[in-house]
């Protein structure tokens, strides 16, 4: 085992009352592609090698993502959706951070999701501030007594490299 890292579960009770996004930041979402992979990969605090590349294309190529560009059309910020609907590996490049880049990524994923009937909710380490305030300012609430658990093993499955499995506790 490599870690075990405790996460908070966050929901959106009531996606009828998020904010507006600012328009011109909406004009700068689209989604990633195989492109990107590398980014993304490079940045996720549990990336960084083989098995994490394979997870990332495999959610880039099936499942929505978000990103907004800079001018020359390079992601600074981006969202990806784990393939049991979580939202997650939600990154922004320092030099682009408390813009409300993250936070519109949030709004306009929470909302396409929730316009389709799926769940919106996303887990956040324990101790990142940051990203919890993020969500919370947003309408998202957690269960104070209740964590999710995110365990990291070195597996032959995925060629000798990292692998993470989810799990869930009342504390
Ligand atoms: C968390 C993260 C994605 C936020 O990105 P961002 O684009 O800067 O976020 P936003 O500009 O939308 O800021 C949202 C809120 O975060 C807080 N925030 C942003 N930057 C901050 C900073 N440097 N210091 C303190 N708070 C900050 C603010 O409360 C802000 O709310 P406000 O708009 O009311 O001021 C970014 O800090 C990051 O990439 N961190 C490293 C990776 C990470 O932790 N990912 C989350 C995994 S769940």
């Amino acid at each position: 085992m490599k870690g075990v890292f405790k996460l908070r579960h966050l929901t959106l009770p009531d996606p009828s009352l998020l904010p507006q996004l600012n328009r011109d930041i909406e004009s700068r979402i689209t989604s990633l592609n195989e492109s990107h992979i590398e980014l993304v990969n490079k940045a996720w605090m549990f990336g960084g090698d083989g098995p994490s590349y394979r997870t990332i294309k495999h959610l880039i190529s099936h499942y929505p993502t978000g990103c907004i560009t800079d001018d020359q059309g390079q992601p600074v910020c981006w969202m990806l959706l784990y393939d049991y609907c979580a939202m997650g590996m939600m990154y922004t490049l320092p030099e682009h951070r408390g813009q409300g880049l993250a936070k519109a990524l949030v709004i306009s994923m929470s909302r396409r999701l929730h316009a389709q009937g799926y769940p919106v909710y996303g887990f956040v380490e324990e101790g990142n501030s940051v990203s919890y305030s993020l969500f919370r300012e947003l309408g998202f609430t957690d269960d104070p007594q209740y964590r999710a658990g995110w365990y990291q093993f070195m597996s032959k499955l995925a060629g000798g490299g990292l692998d993470g499995k989810l799990f869930c506790c009342k504390l």
